[in-house]
């Protein structure tokens, strides 16, 4: 374990942003963690993952944490399903391709989602019609200040749409070391709920898909309109969808009866934040630097030299024009460093 100085923070987050850290290090094992939280004289401590859904806007005057503690391990297996764990450094994706190899099933449609294992459970992460939570066990997380472990249930963790208990109270308080997911062995429940996927595997003649063809589905539907971060800088949704209430709702279709949405329950109705950017003509947009990407107007990326600032000049526009034309506050749902 090294601190080192100086260092750029490009290389470390998928919007590619050239932000300097003060002091930084590597964590490879628990071990290194404690030792690391329990150093002197250091300013703040920051904890950096994957950094994929981020936005630093500045230097970090910090110490920070790299999080990149790798391992895999079935804790507990029956005839129908295994639980698995996962340390929090391993990459999402890498880690969704070897269940897959292990015919495991449940992660599947989270394939290719950026980032870290041990931060898919602060924002709940989902997409095509799954969601962390319908996998999850447990976690284990290592306590800032006095450097204990805690194990969080599903029920401590408090999970809501790109959301949970770490983005709440638990805030800033804790570091994931460990996820352990549930996935099955057989009887796979495939979900293809969402019509992108359906009609993906009908293209490809698909009538019996295993979960490895709905994870290539689902590869392909993102490659299609999500921008590779390897390529264009960019944190996947930069907003979240608004929920509005169900006379809030009624309201808005009455008078845009075009609109895209998903009923949430009876009481509550998500309305397509791409949907609204889009329609307010931001598409494919780009000031200097910042820019809307051309095939998903939920996706900020940033063309090559982008401050975080200018990431934030855009942003604020385009929820100012939303509000205006539409009457419904949109907000970030990638953390904003400031
Ligand atoms: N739409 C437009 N114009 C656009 C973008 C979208 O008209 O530029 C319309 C689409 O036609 C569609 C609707 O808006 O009818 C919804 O768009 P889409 O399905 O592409 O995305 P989403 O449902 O808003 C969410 C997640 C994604 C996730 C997808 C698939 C959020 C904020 N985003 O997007 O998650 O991959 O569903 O499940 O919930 C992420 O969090 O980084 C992310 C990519």
């Amino acid at each position: 374990m090294k601190v080192q100085e100086n260092i750029s923070l490009k290389p470390y987050n998928t919007f590619g942003i050239d932000a300097m850290a003060r002091f930084f290090c590597e964590i490879n094992s628990i071990e290194d963690l404690k030792k690391a939280l329990q150093l002197k004289g250091y300013p703040n401590i920051f904890i950096l993952s994957g950094g994929s859904n981020m936005l630093i806007t500045k230097d970090l005057d910090a110490l920070v944490l790299f999080i990149n503690i790798k391992g895999k391990e079935i804790v507990e297996e029956a005839n129908d399903h295994v639980y698995l764990k996962v340390m929090a450094g391993e990459v999402w994706h890498d880690m969704v391709l070897w269940c897959l190899a292990h015919d495991f099933g449940g992660l599947e449609n989270l394939s290719l989602i950026p980032g870290h294992t041990g931060t898919a459970p602060i924002q709940n992460i989902g997409a095509y019609g799954v969601e962390l939570k319908d996998v999850f066990i447990r976690c284990e997380a290592m306590h800032i200040e006095d450097q204990t472990i805690k194990v969080f249930t599903q029920d401590d963790c408090h999970f809501g749409y790109r959301d949970s208990y770490f983005k709440n109270d638990g805030k800033d308080t804790y570091v994931i070391t460990s996820v352990v997911f549930r996935l099955t062995k057989k009887n796979h429940r495939l979900n293809t709920s969402y019509g992108a996927i359906t009609t993906q595997l009908q293209d490809w003649g698909i009538e019996k898909p295993t979960i490895q063809d709905i994870s290539n589905a689902v590869v392909a539907i993102r490659q299609s309109k999500l921008p590779d971060p390897k390529v264009l800088g960019n944190s996947g949704s930069f907003f979240k969808n608004p929920i509005l209430t169900k006379s809030e709702f009624e309201h808005f279709i009455a008078a845009h009866p075009e609109a895209k949405f998903y009923k949430v329950s009876e009481e509550a109705y998500k309305v397509a934040a791409g949907w609204l950017i889009d329609q307010c003509g931001f598409k494919g947009k780009r000031q200097g630097d910042a820019g809307v990407h051309k095939n998903q107007a939920l996706v900020l990326v940033n063309h090559g030299h982008a401050t975080g600032a200018e990431i934030i000049g855009l942003a604020e526009k385009i929820m100012t024009t939303v509000f205006e034309t539409y009457g419904i506050r949109i907000t970030p749902e990638v953390n904003i460093i400031k």
